[in-house]
């Protein structure tokens, strides 16, 4: 066991990455194509966001679809065929009933498999992945695939410059399986937690159980992600420094010790303000915020297969992750690179 709080120790059997996957929709949103909706500019949106453009996912592709093509290509990248279980984390599930995890698994020919949604804002693929070790560890499966995705652009408001410039759709998928604690690839003790005393800070107002008296009634922007961005911004530097520090410290590693660290893709200098708190050089934290935008529950695993293709992520790196969101909720967890694992992009 470790001492850190929140930590989790998973016992013999760890989750070992075998698999990664990534893929996003064609359409590229530049800036100035925004910027003729809302009063920005594309140099207020590079400087104080650090994104260039964005993918839209178009009717009818929606999370489901972007997520059957990430995850068959984290299968392929595994050199699988199959999973015991599938867990799609996203704040976007094609309808608000029932889960999207089942479709997906049906459309990847793996009827019958366990597939469930999380949700847990742009921490969601790393609970996602948290539940996955957990199911490995108790025995409950083998090999489990975890899906981030997100169609964030169905949940915001095209004229709002608060939200508008910043998300983006997309999706990521890993292959975990289950091998002993210290094999490259294997997942650290997590750190995570979270805070629902600020559940309104990151929320979609309307159409969920507790508006249901006044269903017809709600104004169109309540159907959209409302943020406070600023506050926003200072829990997510607060959290993700507190929480990638303690994991790091979990798995045995001291700062110093860090190769890459792989942070929820929110706003660069939320990612560069948490590197130089943790006193990561700039260098050594990847970026893809530029051309992807937040994607939220798929950011880490789209940034994990941007950074591992382009070669930034090497055999034996000692990887720090970490996430922050809606909810809010917030995730860290570590890995060794391992030799030999090659994602799949389009
Ligand atoms: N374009 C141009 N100007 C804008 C703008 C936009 N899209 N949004 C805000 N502004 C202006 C404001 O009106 C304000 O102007 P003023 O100084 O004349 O009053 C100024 O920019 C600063 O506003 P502020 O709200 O303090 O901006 P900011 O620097 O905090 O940036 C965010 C706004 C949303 C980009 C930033 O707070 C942020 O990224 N927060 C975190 C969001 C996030 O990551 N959410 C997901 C978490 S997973």
């Amino acid at each position: 066991m470790t001492d850190t709080p929140g930590a989790t120790d998973r016992g013999r059997t760890a989750a070992v990455l075998t698999g990664l996957g990534a893929w996003l929709p064609p359409r590229r949103v530049p800036n100035s194509e925004l910027c003729t909706r809302i009063d920005s500019s594309d140099q207020w949106i590079r400087e104080r966001i650090g994104i260039a453009e964005r993918r839209i996912a178009e009717p009818p592709v929606a999370t489901g679809d972007m997520a059957v093509e990430a995850a068959a290509r984290a299968l392929a990248s595994a050199g699988a065929c199959g999973a015991d279980a599938l867990v799609l984390a996203t704040n976007t599930p094609d309808r608000p009933c029932p889960a999207t995890a089942p479709w997906v698994a049906h459309r990847l020919g793996l009827p019958a498999v366990a597939a469930f949604d999380v949700m847990a804002g742009c921490s969601g693929f790393l609970y996602a992945c948290t539940v996955a070790a957990g199911l490995i560890a108790a025995g409950t499966a083998q090999r489990v695939l975890v899906v981030g995705a997100e169609t964030m652009t169905s949940l915001v408001d095209p004229a709002d410059r608060a939200t508008a410039p910043i998300f983006g759709d997309g999706a990521g998928a890993a292959v975990l399986e289950a091998g002993p604690p210290h094999a490259e690839g294997a997942l650290g003790p997590v750190v995570w937690g979270s805070d629902g005393s600020l559940s309104d800070a990151i929320a979609v107002p309307a159409g969920g159980a507790r508006e249901r008296h006044r269903r017809h009634l709600a104004a169109p922007e309540e159907h959209f992600v409302q943020m406070r961005g600023n506050e926003v911004f200072r829990h997510a530097v607060r959290r993700m420094s507190a929480a990638a520090r303690q994991a790091a410290a979990a798995a045995g590693w001291g700062i110093g010790d860090v190769d890459r660290l792989i942070a929820h893709q929110a706003n660069q200098r939320i990612t560069a303000t948490v590197a130089d708190t943790l006193g990561i050089p700039a260098a050594h934290a990847p970026s893809n915020i530029a051309q992807v935008g937040n994607t939220a529950a798929a950011s880490v695993p789209l940034l994990l297969a941007h950074a591992a293709d382009q070669g930034e992520l090497k055999p034996g790196h000692k990887v720090l992750l970490v996430a922050f969101g809606s909810g809010l909720a917030w995730a860290a967890t570590t890995l060794v690179w391992p030799a030999g694992l090659s994602a799949r992009l389009p």
